[in-house]
């Protein structure tokens, strides 16, 4: 490669789960430090950081077509753009990336994106460089303090599985299940309220994995991070996500019902409701554990919404065992839900299972699951109407004078009148669509923190 000029403008293009969003995020402040401006939209960039996912098979090929759009754009505008890429599948594939795209020119890992200042300095001086290391909280201590955010943020503070379900690539590409020290994450929550943020998501892939030890030397699990967090004066909300059966707790159980701050809502993926699927994709729990599970939760909290994952078509599932599925569905009533096709990932042991299923028949299973899903997130909106609840406004609508925001159950629901991003607005919810709720303000100006 030969030598260009140091960038003065960046973009970060995030594809992934929210732990995905929050490393770009954190590459974009990372860039900032550098004295790099982000691009404006539409504009061009000399820098275009690719975060990617790996997940699925579609997802995983997005990057090619990606690439070789901006190289195609910057050849016609005389500029071509660095390219690094990053995430999920720069650490499967970044040796195959840097072989297949000449016009790529750093690949890092989830876990050493700190270290894209030095890779920048080389690439500069067209060297190509490739960082796939996992030295996971070297990560967060090289990282620069938070900027200003939205009212919403979003704060990791598990990485890595250990769980190896048969389908999944996340233990391969973001490593062990690791906690982030306690002082980190109070010192993060702290400087994100400061910032700006009225509600913190905490993530993990497996975020109810998360243990530590507080301020008194006591060891804690998630709970007990939820109920330190809690004490924020400026923080008004608190959820999390994504939480494993496997790590629920009674601790965590009680918190829905004792502390305020935390959002009465729980998403729990489950992937299929048949128990022999289950122990192939090694899931380490029945259907009927889960639901006993989510029982529990909503003893603590009758009002909770829950949440969940579908994989259909697993290797050998069969029509009884895709019925299964939907008969978890019917029993659960969810608010919302992510349902996926199931795609073979190289390097796991479900690709080569015998009894792949073919494309139609996951097709059709997958709409046959999302229209119960459908139906059951529309039964659980309609049974909001009339409901009274905070709403935490997040942006602008379509149209002037118009508020989009979340409800404590984490439907989107807009609303009219004078008010600015940040205020948290007492409403009534008045008309509920598929996926998103109609609200009356109750008061003309936003409540008091
Ligand atoms: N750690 C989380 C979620 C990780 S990935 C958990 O276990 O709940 C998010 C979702 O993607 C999974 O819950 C699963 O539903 C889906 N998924 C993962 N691997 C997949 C694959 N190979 N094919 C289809 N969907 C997949
Ligand atoms: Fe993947 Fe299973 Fe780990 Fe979730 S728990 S990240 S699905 S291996
Ligand atoms: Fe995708 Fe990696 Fe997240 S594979 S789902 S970006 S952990």
């Amino acid at each position: 490669m030969r030598p260009t000029p140091p960038p003065r403008t960046y973009r970060v293009k995030s594809f992934g789960c929210q732990m995905n969003v929050y490393d770009g995020e954190r590459m974009a402040e990372l860039l900032a430090a550098q004295g790099i401006a982000p691009a404006a939209d539409g504009e061009h960039a000399d820098l275009v950081v690719l975060n990617t996912c790996h997940i699925r098979e579609k997802a995983a090929e997005k990057v090619y077509s990606d690439i070789g759009r901006l190289v195609k754009d910057g050849e016609k505008a005389g500029k071509a753009p660095l390219i690094a890429v990053a995430g999920c599948v720069a650490q499967a594939e970044g040796e195959e990336i840097m072989a297949r795209a000449p016009g790529v020119s750093m690949v890092v890992g989830p876990q050493a994106y700190h270290r894209l200042p030095q890779m920048l300095d080389a690439a500069v001086q067209g060297h190509r460089a490739t960082d796939t290391d996992m030295p996971a909280i070297a990560k967060f201590d090289a990282l620069p303090a938070r900027r200003r955010i939205g009212p919403s943020a979003f704060l990791t503070v598990q990485e890595g599985c250990d769980k190896f379900c048969t389908y999944c690539v996340v233990p391969y590409t973001r490593g062990a299940e690791i906690s982030r020290p306690y002082s980190d994450l109070v010192r993060e929550a702290e400087k994100l309220v400061d910032a700006g943020a009225r509600e913190i998501t905490l993530l993990g892939q497996n975020v109810n994995a998360w243990t530590g030890t507080d301020e008194k030397g006591r060891a804690i699990g998630l709970d007990g991070l939820i109920r330190s967090l809690a004490e924020l004066p400026g923080l008004v909300r608190i959820r999390y996500t994504t939480s494993h059966p496997s790590d629920v707790t009674d601790g965590l159980i009680a918190a829905h019902g004792e502390v305020e701050k935390l959002m009465p809502f729980l998403h729990l993926p489950v992937q299929s409701g048949s128990d022999r699927v289950l122990r192939a994709m090694n899931r380490s729990h029945t259907a009927d554990q889960y639901l006993r599970l989510l029982e529990r939760f909503r003893a603590a909290r009758s009002d909770i919404a829950l949440s969940g994952d579908f994989i259909v078509g697993f290797p050998g599932e069969s029509d009884a065992e895709f019925e299964e599925t939907l008969r978890l569905v019917d029993a659960v009533g969810y608010s919302q839900c992510f349902s996926f096709k199931y795609s073979p990932r190289p390097g796991t042991p479900a690709a080569t299972m015998d009894g792949q299923i073919a494309p139609e028949v996951m097709d059709e299973r997958l709409q046959r699951l999302q229209a119960a899903l459908n139906r059951d997130q529309l039964a659980f909106n309609a049974a909001s109407v009339g409901k009274r609840c905070p709403v935490l406004v997040e942006r602008k609508g379509k149209k002037p004078g118009q508020w989009l925001g979340k409800s404590p159950w984490l439907q989107s629901v807009w609303f009219e009148g004078d008010y600015a991003i940040g205020d948290m607005v007492d409403v009534e919810l008045v008309e509920a669509g598929p996926n998103s709720l109609a609200a009356r303000p109750l008061t003309l100006e936003a409540l008091p923190a």
